[in-house]
């Protein structure tokens, strides 16, 4: 086990530093609303596919239930389908699962999941959103 985890933790210290800047910008985010979803350094940072894959199993645990498999949504909005009411950066995705919507069934995840778990689930959002734009499933 050890091995194993030592090489995921070095791979995920660069997505811990991502975070820190991040949490820095929290007051910023509000004002993000109408950015369109992309890249920026976080998801550069994790896009790696031990990252992903554990940000899809930690999806499927607690999000899919809302979200939909694959986040396309149920009774909360599709996550992978490059639309976001709420804003779309990396700063915004997790500002709102880790502190969730106000006055919505959106709940705040930042007591129940670590900031590495949030990292891994945004990382797994954009990777299916990538994939599924490839496959042609979504018009732009
Ligand atoms: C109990 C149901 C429920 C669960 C569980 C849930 N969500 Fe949500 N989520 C919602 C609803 C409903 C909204 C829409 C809020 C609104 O704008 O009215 C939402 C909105 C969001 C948004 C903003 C979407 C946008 O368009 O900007 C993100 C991101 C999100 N959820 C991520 C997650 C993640 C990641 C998880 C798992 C860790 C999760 N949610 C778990 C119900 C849920």
């Amino acid at each position: 086990m050890t091995s194993v985890c030592l090489t995921r933790w070095q791979r995920t210290i660069g997505i811990l530093a991502a975070l820190a800047s991040l949490a820095g910008s929290a007051s910023a985010i509000a004002e993000e609303h109408d950015r369109p979803a992309g890249g920026s350094e976080l998801s550069s940072v994790v896009r790696d596919a031990t990252a992903i894959q554990a940000g899809k199993e930690r999806f499927s645990e607690r999000c899919a239930f809302c979200h939909g498999g694959a986040g396309r949504g149920a009774k909360g909005p599709c996550l992978t389908c490059g639309r976001f009411r709420h804003g779309g950066s990396d700063a915004s995705l997790y500002a709102n699962i880790a502190g969730g919507i106000p006055g919505t069934q959106m709940g705040a995840f930042g007591t129940t999941l670590s900031q590495e778990e949030i990292a891994h689930i945004i990382a797994y959002l954009r990777a299916e959103t990538e994939r599924r734009k490839a496959a042609g499933e979504l018009d732009d």
